[in-house]
């Protein structure tokens, strides 16, 4: 079982998986490019924490326990001997092997490393470092305090005692995990995808408002949120990320990004997080 746990990345995902896990009882070391982006993760999480309090459904010391289980870090170093790391930063290829390079050099060899990825192989990123029979997909969902789902992704070479401890880990967090194999989108974003991306199709070609489309899937299919609102939740250039790499892979153009969508990422649309997307969040 692990001890200590290490996040890479402050964002939407990486918050959520350090609150969840802090809140579980682990000691959580979350890494970030800035303090300032440090600061504004554990605000956030603070905020929820008092929400939860407000409602009656946590008390003051469990809110201090778990904000006492996070250490906020701008070195990859410090994660230097916990148990399994988690990266959640930007769906970068590039950029995340970059940082499972560097973990390699600095963690101890039983670590076990996860992905957080939507799309990126998994078996690629694994190929940055040494220990591949370690290294696995952990594909929380958004937000992770609330969505009960992980998929724990395996790939040829993840080694049974690997995934097993990974399975157990996301279970000890109170989730209900699925074996997912290493294929772009395993098993819920290649459902989710193209109709994201059709819902976007439609609202670009005019064949509907925005409100009357998130209506209709709320209202006709039971949806607890349209698919425009969803976009803006999850990230326009997440969604952006996603379809490219899908797209890559299979060659088919339900994940082909309308252009829409990239140019509303190109000029900053990219939903809740940073206030405008489909929706304006301003107010
Ligand atoms: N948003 C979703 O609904 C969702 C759901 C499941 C999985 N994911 C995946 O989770 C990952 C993160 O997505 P997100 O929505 O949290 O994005 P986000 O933009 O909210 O957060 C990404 C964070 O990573 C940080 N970062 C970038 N480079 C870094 C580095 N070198 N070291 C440390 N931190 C770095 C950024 O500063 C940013 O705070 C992506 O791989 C995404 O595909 C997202």
């Amino acid at each position: 079982m692990f001890t200590k746990i290490g996040v890479v990345g402050f964002g939407q995902m990486g918050g959520g998986i350090t609150q969840v896990a802090a809140q579980s009882g682990f000691p959580v070391t979350t890494m970030e490019v800035s303090d300032e982006l440090i600061a504004k993760g554990i605000g956030f999480i603070t905020k929820l924490l008092d929400r939860a309090i407000e409602k009656g459904k946590l008390d003051q010391a469990a809110k201090e326990k778990t904000l006492g289980n996070i250490t906020g870090t701008t070195d990859l170093k410090d994660l230097a001997e916990c148990d399994i790391v988690i990266e959640a930063v930007t769906e970068d290829m590039v950029a995340k092997k970059e940082i499972f390079s560097e973990l390699e050099r600095i963690c101890k060899p039983e670590t076990i490393f996860a992905s957080n990825t939507s799309s990126l192989p998994i078996s690629d990123l694994a190929a940055a470092t040494k220990r591949p029979d370690k290294f696995l997909g952990l594909h929380f969902f958004n937000p992770v305090p609330v969505m009960k789902l992980v998929e724990v992704v395996r790939t040829i070479d993840t080694s049974d005692a690997a995934f097993d401890a990974a399975f157990e880990f996301a279970k000890s967090l109170g989730k209900s995990p699925v074996k997912a194999k290493d294929t772009p989108g395993f098993i819920a974003n290649v459902l989710l995808v193209p109709y994201l991306l059709d819902a976007i199709r439609q609202y670009e070609h005019g064949l509907a408002s925005r409100e009357d489309i998130d209506d209709a899937m709320k209202l006709g299919c039971g949806h607890p949120m349209g698919p425009l609102t969803l976009t803006d939740f999850i990230g326009l250039d997440t969604i952006l990320y996603i379809a490219d790499i899908m797209f890559e892979e299979f060659k088919d153009s339900h994940y082909a990004a309308p252009p829409l969508l990239r140019r509303m990422v190109n000029a900053g649309y990219l939903g809740k997080k940073s206030r405008r997307g489909f929706y304006d969040y301003t107010a």
